[in-house]
């Protein structure tokens, strides 16, 4: 099955969007591209926001806020859960909304959601709707390739439990949340990060790419540096 926004990955988040809001890999590294966004933004993007978990820490950043998603329950529990007057929700896929809108960004962000799009295709047209100096400020999963990652991931993987106990109060996950995220990680495919290099090259130019512990990557582009 394809990766991309398809019904059936669609229905996975409907069905996603019903847990509840809990602490995992995905917030641990919001932080880390919140630190990169300047004060003061007209209007910051978050494609594929999800239940807005993110898109309401961008309230204090930005004048205006748009987060989209292709998931209608998403959306639903994302205006609920995390709705404010400086933020407005959309149910459409990132690709047609990029290319009607005629907004230019400040910083358009994105955790977890890369992987469904066609990488390079989206990265050259996020880089085109930025303001001068506009940022692109990514997380997604990364493959292992190298042996030092998959060093580095066993490690993740004996860690996770002890620190999934101090943030989340919890070893283990629910049987309901394994059960839905199944379906889901059965098709789910990532890139590695000489990949997110190449892409990034062709699409970006120069940007910062790190690799993360927990089995991210992230990429810190700055238009006109
Ligand atoms: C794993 S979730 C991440 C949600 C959120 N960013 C977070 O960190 O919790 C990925 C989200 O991307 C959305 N998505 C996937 N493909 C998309 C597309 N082409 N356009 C907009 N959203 C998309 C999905 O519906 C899903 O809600």
């Amino acid at each position: 099955m394809e990766n991309g926004n398809t019904e059936e990955v669609i229905k996975q988040f409907d069905r996603i969007a019903l847990l509840q809001d809990r602490w995992d890999h995905n917030q641990r590294y919001q932080q880390y591209l919140l630190k990169n966004i300047p004060r003061y933004c007209t209007c910051i993007l978050d494609v594929g926001c999800g239940t807005g978990e993110l898109t309401k820490r961008l309230i204090p950043y930005a004048h205006e806020i748009i987060g989209i998603d292709v998931s209608e329950n998403m959306l639903r529990e994302a205006q609920r859960r995390n709705g404010h007057e400086k933020i407005r929700y959309i149910k459409i896929p990132v690709e047609t909304y990029l290319q009607e809108t005629d907004k230019k960004f400040d910083v358009i962000i994105s955790i977890a959601a890369l992987h469904h799009m066609h990488e390079e295709n989206i990265l050259k047209i996020m880089k085109a709707k930025l303001r001068g100096h506009g940022k692109i400020l990514i997380v997604d999963l990364v493959k292992s390739e190298r042996v030092m990652e998959w060093f580095l991931s066993i490690l993740a993987a004996l860690v996770n439990p002890i620190i999934r106990l101090l943030m989340d109060g919890r070893i283990t996950v629910t049987k309901e949340e394994k059960e839905a995220w199944a379906g889901h990680f059965q098709y789910d495919t990532y890139v590695t990060l000489r990949e997110v290099q190449r892409i990034v090259k062709a699409s970006l130019g120069a940007a910062a790419i790190r690799r993360h512990f927990f089995w991210r990557y992230s990429i810190v582009y700055t238009h006109g540096e």
